[in-house]
């Protein structure tokens, strides 16, 4: 696991979206995971501003959303599809149909998952995976008491998420106490994890996983058996950090030649 720490979100972003810029510009036809939550939106402005400005294609690539409410109709506004929509795919040139979703719609939820996992591994796997956490070490929807093997399914939200998650409709009462996610297992599967998390709200989560024992208690701890997660964070979120001082003097003395 390799921890960045960065002033602020905007570098965040910037950085993940040097991660995602450096895939794509090589491997065309990449697959991203895509994450929803406030985290991530640094990476997609970034990534919108680079597709405008230097003209960074996005046309053979294709991306598969993390998670999704269940019970959302198809188009609803905070289905996280339509969320990914609005937020990243649509203002870059993803074609339309390589954006995927698990289906939280339907009535054969264990039908919907099990063609999810099919569909990434058809493919070719997740190249690079962008992940938020919640403040409970969620990644995905995946809470608490996870199966650190665990593949999409459906899961019964903690209240705590169903809180955090308030703010984006009317009232609590709207947020669907069900969802469907990637596993654990399934997230592992992704070749590159870029994990980015900014403010204090975030600096116990961040620590628990990063530095606290593995444990289904803490899902985002799975992460510390990836070979490969990379972790970018703003000083506020690496707060609670005991070896921030080795993470920082790694960075700083990282060979250029292994890029992010
Ligand atoms: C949600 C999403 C996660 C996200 C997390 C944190 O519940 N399912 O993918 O990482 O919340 O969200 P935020 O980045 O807004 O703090």
């Amino acid at each position: 696991m390799e921890v960045i720490i960065l002033p602020s979100s905007k570098e965040v972003g910037a950085l993940a979206a040097d991660a995602i810029e450096a895939l794509v510009r090589n491997k065309p036809n990449a697959v991203l995971g895509l994450a929803t939550g406030s985290s991530p939106l640094p990476i997609y402005d970034e990534l919108a501003r680079r597709h405008d400005e230097d003209g960074l294609s996005f046309t053979g690539v294709s991306g598969f959303a993390l998670d999704e409410y269940v019970g959302l109709p198809a188009g609803h506004f905070e289905s996280y599809r339509e969320v990914i929509r609005r937020e990243f795919t649509n203002r870059v040139d993803v074609a339309a149909e390589n954006v995927h979703g698990p289906d939280g719609s339907t009535e054969d939820i264990a039908g919907a998952c099990q063609h999810y996992e099919e569909a990434i591994a058809a493919a070719g796997g997740v190249d690079l995976q962008i992940l938020g956490v919640g403040t409970n070490g969620h990644i995905g929807f995946n809470e608490p008491g996870s199966s650190l093997a665990s593949r999409t399914r459906i899961k019964t939200l903690a209240e705590q998420t169903r809180v955090d998650n308030a703010r984006f409709f009317d009232t609590i009462d709207q947020v669907p106490h069900h969802v469907v996610t990637q596993g654990l297992g399934t997230i592992l599967d992704a070749r590159h994890v870029v994990l980015v998390a900014f403010g204090e709200g975030k600096a116990s989560a961040v620590r628990d996983f990063v530095e606290g024992p593995v444990s289904a208690s803490c899902p985002a701890t799975v992460l510390q058996f990836h070979p490969r997660a990379t972790i970018i964070i703003d000083e506020a979120a690496a707060s609670k950090l005991a070896n921030a001082a080795t993470y920082r003097h790694a960075y700083d003395n990282k060979p250029t030649w292994q890029g992010v």
